[in-house]
């Protein structure tokens, strides 16, 4: 069962005191043991409308060079998962070798999963802050999108798979020529749990100066 977004404590204002540090041995337990799962095992209830917008506004909370806010969230869910799904089949359609079978798993694109936040990376002009910087920003979001969605109580999945590759799928899904896919960050509710995967081994790939 997800938390109550009354859970979720409300955020500072402006030169508001922030707790620039926050023991919490639970969110050590989340960052120890939290995993993606498969589309196939995100089922219905997708994060009603009210609580995507509260996991939205945590991830939106993120280090952000000059304050640019270089990132915009989609939200693909209900309906307009099947309006997305079906400007992505408008791409593929005439393309060579693909036929009916694929084009119908294109159009349910995003009916595999209850919701998916399409997160933006829209880097702005700046003198001060490279695009790198700001590209770098946008991944920290959709992470932390990820994990704000599994501490409320759902499961999810940050993905790109074809359409963030593909020029005419950002044109179809809205991206201006300067913006990028950082992610489909699909989310859901656990139909199963998740065994542990390998993990890259991090003692060889630290080192000291
Ligand atoms: C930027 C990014 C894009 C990804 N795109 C895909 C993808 O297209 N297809 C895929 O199978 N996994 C993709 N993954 C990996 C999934 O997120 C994967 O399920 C995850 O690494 C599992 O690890 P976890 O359980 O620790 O989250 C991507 C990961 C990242 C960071």
């Amino acid at each position: 069962m997800p938390l109550p977004l009354s859970a979720i404590p409300s955020q500072p204002h402006e030169n508001e005191p922030a707790d620039a540090v926050h023991e919490s041995a639970e969110t050590l337990a989340l960052l120890a043991r939290r995993r993606s799962l498969k589309l196939m095992h995100l089922q219905a209830p997708a994060p009603s409308a009210e609580e995507l917008d509260a996991l939205i506004n945590l991830a939106a909370r993120v280090p952000d060079h000059g304050k640019l806010g270089p990132w915009r969230f989609v939200i693909i869910d209900g309906e307009g998962r099947t309006r997305a799904g079906a400007a992505l089949e408008q791409v593929i359609r005439n393309d060579e070798g693909v036929d009916d079978a694929r084009r119908e798993f294109v159009r349910g694109w995003f009916n595999r999963a209850p919701a998916c936040v399409m997160v933006v990376s829209s880097p702005r002009p700046s003198p001060k802050v490279p695009e790198w910087e700001q590209v770098l920003s946008a991944g920290a979001v959709c992470f932390n999108l990820l994990l704000a969605a599994h501490a409320l109580g759902y499961a999810g999945s940050w993905l790109t798979e074809w359409p963030t590759f593909d020029e005419r799928a950002r044109v179809a899904l809205g991206l201006a020529a300067e913006e990028r896919v950082a992610g489909f960050v699909y989310l859901g509710t656990a139909a199963q749990g998740a065994a542990e995967r390998v993990r890259a081994d991090v003692s060889s790939r630290i080192s000291r100066f």
